[in-house]
């Protein structure tokens, strides 16, 4: 029994892993390219675990993948590997198609061919569980009902239209060759080692350094928060109890506006590590230019996950936004190996 984990070195991957592992003492393969999202450090407290395995490569490496597949003998492979970051995605979609669209059509060919090989019993008990994202279902109204796993693919961005480019590919490799597939499909994440472009632990690392806390137009955009362990939980009940072929929802009803997460990191370093002039971090809030297309309102129903597989999150959005702002005023070392050159020319081209 082991696992292949692909993206197992950036922010949901590498929290999965430790999960994994905080829960279990089945092996499992670590697989991940190390761009600039992926960070060895995420797992440096696995270092001597026997049963954990880092191979460095890519997903589209169908040699590597093969010979991982031929050698380790998975019973489930959990697709993260990917490029996940809207803005970039503006900017240069190239990547994006390679990895989301075309690494993910090289990984499930060489799953099929491993797969072809087993015998009855590890072919059925087999599990593909690709992870995706609500921005696949496109924006919502104000009003509108929440996204269920019925709602009609509407990706808006490159990065979401390429990742409904990869639900789409591993859904038809089930029922076209019967692959035993599963997708989830998540809200934001947020959580410890989250990368330092992202939304809440960019504007955590700019109070600090006594930066502009940057706000897209209005701020009024919403997105549904899950904390990342509830995120880990779930995809391990979805491997464990998933229908084959089944897509599953995954939130933790937590819609904010953008200006009200801002506000609540602000609140929580004010009382966490307040500014040395006794002013509060929401002075440092700015307004800027809007991100183009973007989405004005994402919102999961997680009903069939909490319904069919009995998954229910353990953090509300209070309780893990205060885990999170500690992990970062403990682990600010870990801030500063990630913020190297190329992220602070990532940081002048998109907000100056
Ligand atoms: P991330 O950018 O932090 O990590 C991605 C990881 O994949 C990195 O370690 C990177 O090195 C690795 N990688 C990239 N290209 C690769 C390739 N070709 N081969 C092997 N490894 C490669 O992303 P994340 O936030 O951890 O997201 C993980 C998955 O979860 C993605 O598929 C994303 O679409 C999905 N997701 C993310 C969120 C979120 O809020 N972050 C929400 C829902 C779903
Ligand atoms: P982000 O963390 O990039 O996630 P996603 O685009 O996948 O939802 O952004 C979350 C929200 O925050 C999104 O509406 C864009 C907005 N945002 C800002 O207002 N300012 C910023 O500097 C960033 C990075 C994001």
């Amino acid at each position: 029994m082991t696992l292949l984990i692909t993206g197992s070195a950036g922010f949901i991957g590498a929290n999965f892993v430790l999960d994994w592992f905080a829960n279990h003492d089945e092996p499992a393969i670590s697989l991940d390219k190390l761009t600039y999202a992926g960070n060895l450090q995420n797992l440096a407290s696995l270092e001597g675990n026997p049963h954990h395995t880092f191979v460095h490569g890519d997903i589209g490496d169908t040699a590597l993948v093969n010979r991982l597949l031929a050698e380790y003998r998975p019973r489930a492979v959990i697709n993260f590997a990917a490029e996940s970051h809207v803005d970039r995605s503006i900017r240069g979609p190239e990547d994006f198609i390679q990895t989301n669209i075309v690494g993910t059509f090289h990984l499930l060919e060489s799953v099929r061919g491993y797969w072809g090989t087993l015998g009855a019993a590890e072919k059925s008990g087999f599990r593909f569980l690709h992870i995706s994202t609500d921005e696949v279902y496109g924006s919502l109204a104000p009003t509108a009902s929440a996204f269920t796993e019925q709602h009609p693919y509407q990706p808006n961005s490159p990065y979401s239209a390429s990742k409904a480019a990869s639900d789409h590919l591993v859904r038809a490799y089930h029922h076209t060759y019967g692959l035993p597939v599963l997708t989830t499909n998540c809200s934001n994440n947020y959580g410890p080692f989250h990368f330092p472009e992202k939304l809440i632990p960019l504007v955590i690392r700019n109070a600090l350094a006594g930066e502009m806390l940057p706000i897209y137009g209005d701020g009024q955009q919403i997105r549904d928060w899950l904390y990342v362990r509830d995120h880990c939980s779930a995809i391990r009940r979805v491997l464990e109890a998933g229908q084959v072929g089944e897509t599953y929802n995954v939130g933790g009803w937590n819609e904010k506006s953008n200006l009200d997460v801002v506000s609540r990191i602000c609140d929580t370093l004010d009382q966490e590590a307040p500014r040395s002039d006794g002013r509060s971090y929401r002075e440092q809030i700015r307004f800027v230019k809007d991100r183009p297309g973007h989405d004005r309102r994402y919102a999961i129903d997680a009903t069939r996950l909490e319904r069919e597989l009995g998954w229910k999150p353990a953090e509300t959005f209070e309780s893990g936004i205060a885990k999170t702002v500690r992990w970062y005023l403990d682990n600010q070392d870990w801030v500063e190996n990630v913020a190297s050159g190329a992220y602070r020319e990532w940081l002048n081209k998109q907000y100056t």
